[in-house]
């Protein structure tokens, strides 16, 4: 089959199993200039581990210190005739990558926010490693089914209060104009903080510790974002970042039940970039395109796989994990300079459609798109038959 690229607003319909195989292998690449870090973890469970941060995050703790890993995630495989996700592909990719270097590595594709994925991982883990010291939570998703009511939550991207005006940038077209988001309301909060905010990240984290599989030492990092003023409305202060203080209430409870094994429970802020997920939040996708520029001109941009080696190599592993005052790890710490947070606001507020190719790195933006469903890689022919029904080894 040959397969294209087939974009519908902030989703891509197809993804190319080499093109993601490719993006993998350059991460690890990344990783393994980086050399082995010292004392890095050794036996790791990623949930949300076959893209954006969570991918990255697999990949630092295997390809920088040689750590087994397990993997869950919730994506669909390619057939004969029909492209399945990137997730999958990535993830076939990177158990094969692991696999010839000697690595152990499984997977699994499942609902994480299920009893039944949470029981099976806890088994495998028993059985394949018995304890695992490193935990990441980089779930992002629509919606969640709590496993004890059955209820559906859904989570929305909205102010709270007020409509929120601001710019935005059409990443198909590179059109810049005012979009006005209506703020929450009903139970938006509610329903929002049950998906993306602690809850289910505690959940894993007690069914771990009641199985006994948390090894002395443990520690485990969920993911946030905090950013610049300008996104505040729809970030920070909106449904998400509320869910995002949950996670961070949620940070200080795991490490009252983790002392007595001396764990330690984490939120790292990390840098905006493209992934799957953030490409669905208004306003956001002209914010990094600035923010690419300013970054690129000044050598500090960083995608995930080096955000996420730089977390392992430099924060989490190295006895220096340098805390704010509020207690979390600040990854972001290059992005909220104040240079780079002073250019990239001047031009927030010059840009428009027409020196969006000046002011903005709309072509970089599109071609990080593209690249998390394997499109634009070197080295791949894309003019070639590809198969679209490769497997995980493990599944
Ligand atoms: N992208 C950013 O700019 C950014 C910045 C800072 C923090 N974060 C945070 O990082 C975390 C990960 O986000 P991302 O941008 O890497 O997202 P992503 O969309 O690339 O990855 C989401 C992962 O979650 C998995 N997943 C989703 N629903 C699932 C389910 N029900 N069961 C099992 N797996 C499921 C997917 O398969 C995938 O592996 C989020 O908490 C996000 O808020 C993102």
């Amino acid at each position: 089959m040959i397969i294209t690229p087939k974009i519908r607003g902030f989703i891509c319909t197809t993804a190319h199993p080499d093109g993601c195989a490719k993006h993998v292998a350059e991460q690890i690449a990344v990783v393994k200039k980086r050399g082995l870090m010292a004392n890095g973890p050794r036996k790791v469970l990623v949930i949300g581990s076959s893209t954006g941060y969570g991918l990255s995050s697999r990949i630092a703790a295997a390809f920088g210190a040689n750590a087994a890993t397990v993997g869950v995630f919730f994506e669909k495989p390619g057939e004969a005739d029909r492209c399945g996700t990137a997730g999958w592909y990535n993830s076939a990719a990177f158990e094969k990558e692991a696999k010839s270097a000697g690595l152990y590595a499984r997977s699994f594709n499942g609902d994480a926010f299920s009893d039944a994925v949470k029981a099976e991982v806890i088994a495998a883990i028993k059985a394949d490693l018995g304890q695992v010291d490193c935990v990441i939570y980089s779930l992002a998703s629509p919606r969640r089914t709590h496993p004890t009511t059955g209820e559906v939550f859904k989570s929305v991207l909205k102010p709270i209060g007020q409509v929120y005006t601001n710019k935005n940038l059409n990443t198909t077209t590179g059109v810049v104009s005012d979009i006005s988001i209506e703020p929450a309301s009903g139970d938006d909060v509610a329903q929002t903080v049950a998906v993306m905010g602690g809850e289910d990240w505690a959940m894993w984290i007690d069914a771990l510790l009641a199985a006994g599989v948390l090894a002395d030492g443990v520690q485990t990092v969920s993911y946030s974002y905090i950013g610049p003023e300008v996104t505040w409305p729809i970030y920070k202060n909106g449904t998400i970042g509320l869910a995002k203080e949950d996670l961070e209430r949620t940070q200080r409870e795991l490490d009252v039940r983790l002392a007595p094994i001396k764990g330690k429970a984490w939120v790292s802020v990390n840098k905006a970039l493209v992934t799957q997920a953030s490409s669905a939040i208004p306003v956001v996708p002209l914010y990094i395109s600035l923010l690419y520029k300013v970054m690129k001109e000044a050598g500090t941009h960083e995608d995930t796989i080096e955000q996420m080696d730089r977390l392992f190599r430099d924060r989490l592993y190295s006895g220096q994990p340098q805390p704010d005052e509020a207690g979390r790890i600040r990854v972001d710490d290059w992005e909220m300079t104040p240079e780079v947070q002073k250019l990239v606001g001047q031009r927030w507020t010059e840009v428009n459609t027409e020196n969006l190719g000046q002011l903005a790195d709309f072509e970089g933006y599109q071609s990080s798109f593209l690249r998390l469903f394997g499109f634009g890689l070197n080295g791949v022919n894309y003019a070639a038959e590809a198969d679209p029904s490769v497997g995980v080894m493990s599944i």
